[in-house]
């Protein structure tokens, strides 16, 4: 049984962080409702950061629906990748909003993925000590997971996320309309961070998305708003009780501490975040089977599902000094000791330590030799 509530409202999803609450709106074609974006804090001008990729499909849109709202609506288009989540093109943000001589009542609108996302808002955390932003997020593992709960940041070379604040959105706004344009490799990258809420946290969750991975595959509308939906409940209940990850909040980074040492040994953008993501859940899976917190039967289940959904679950071969040497960079590790988010049992996760000889037993058997 999963502890986390279902919203009371289809569609709208509540993040209760006291004065900085905020609601998640979840449906199709909301990208074009002006109502979408009542109530956000009166500003003159707005600026909607998106990417090369995104502008042609959806800032026309975005433009329109909001401009009954602002005197003025700027945009500044960054290049497209996760290799651009940098100082460069935070400095372009920066840029374009000094440009415009935008006061600090601006408001900032993140229009595209997760990367997209990260960035405004780590934005929009700095310029001028703090502005508003919203979050549009269009692509699947956007809506489910990095554009709610105020995570923002870039890369550093030696490290993923490494610069960045707690920063929460004023509103986050999910289009499942958008979904139609994402390629296919994208859509199953956005599934692992679906499936990661299953085990963590609701394993009914996980048994209705084994019964409808085919529909998720497929794009099909109810199937992607369930999805959506719960996976943003799953993610507010976390987040209402630790909003700077001093203790539960960690359970959502099930599979990234494997996953981020796959980003930062491959190069970032090599591997998607979500294919890490996927191949770390087995990774994490196997490490938890052999602590025995959880039996090979479920370990095998997880497998199972990361594949059907498209996802890698071997490792690259980074070696497993390499995988050792990036994961005691990760943020969770405490003095040089890695910390792992473990199942145990399956609907629940803890942050444990493990024996590096265990580690590497558990890397040998899941990269490729
Ligand atoms: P992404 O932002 O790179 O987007 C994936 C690709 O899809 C890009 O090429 C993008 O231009 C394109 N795209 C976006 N929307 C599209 C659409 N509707 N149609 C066609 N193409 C579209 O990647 P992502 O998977 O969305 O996000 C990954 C990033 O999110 C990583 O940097 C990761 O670290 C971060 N993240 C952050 C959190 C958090 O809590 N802040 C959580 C999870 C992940
Ligand atoms: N994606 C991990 C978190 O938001 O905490």
């Amino acid at each position: 049984m999963s502890k986390a509530p279902n919203s009371p409202h289809a569609g709208q999803v509540s993040i209760d962080l006291g004065d900085r609450s905020y609601e998640i709106q979840i449906a199709s074609g909301v990208l074009d409702s002006p109502l979408a974006w009542q109530g956000l804090p009166r500003a003159a001008a707005a600026l909607i950061v998106t990417n090369e990729t995104d502008a042609p499909l959806y800032l026309a849109r975005l433009q329109a629906s909001i401009q009954p709202h602002y005197t003025q609506v700027h945009v500044c288009t960054l290049p497209d990748g996760e290799a651009y989540k940098t100082w460069e093109s935070l400095q372009l943000i920066f840029d374009a909003l000094l440009g415009h001589a935008c006061d600090r009542k601006t408001v900032l609108f993140a229009l595209g993925g997760g990367v997209i996302g990260d960035i405004t808002g780590f934005a929009a955390a700095c310029y001028m000590r703090g502005v508003p932003f919203v979050q549009v997020p269009t692509t699947l593992l956007a809506q489910v997971d990095s554009s709610v709960g105020g995570k923002t940041a870039i890369n550093h070379p030696m490290g993923k996320n490494m610069v960045g604040a707690f920063y929460q959105p004023e509103r986050v706004v999910c289009d499942l309309s958008t979904l139609s344009t994402l390629p296919a490799r994208e859509l199953s990258a956005g599934l692992a961070e679906v499936i990661k809420y299953g085990p963590i946290a609701d394993m009914a969750f996980l048994d209705w998305i084994e019964l409808h991975l085919g529909d998720l595959l497929a794009r099909d509308p109810q199937a992607l708003a369930h999805a959506v939906q719960r996976s943003c409940e799953i993610k507010a209940w976390v987040v209402g009780q630790d909003e700077r990850e001093a203790g539960i909040r960690a359970i959502l980074n099930f599979g990234h501490t494997f996953g981020h040492a796959i980003e930062a040994g491959l190069g970032f953008g090599v591997w998607l975040h979500g294919e890490a993501v996927g191949c770390g859940m087995v990774m994490a899976a196997r490490l938890s089977q052999r602590l025995g917190l959880v039996d090979a039967a479920f370990a095998d289940r997880l497998t199972a599902l990361i594949a059907r959904a498209g996802l890698p679950t071997v490792g690259p071969d980074l070696g497993v000094q390499a995988y050792l040497h990036h994961m005691r960079v990760d943020k969770k590790a405490e003095g040089g000791d890695i910390r792992f988010v473990l199942i145990d049992p399956p609907g629940s996760a803890k942050l444990l330590g493990a024996p590096d000889a265990l580690v590497a037993e558990v890397l040998q058997a899941c990269c490729l030799a």
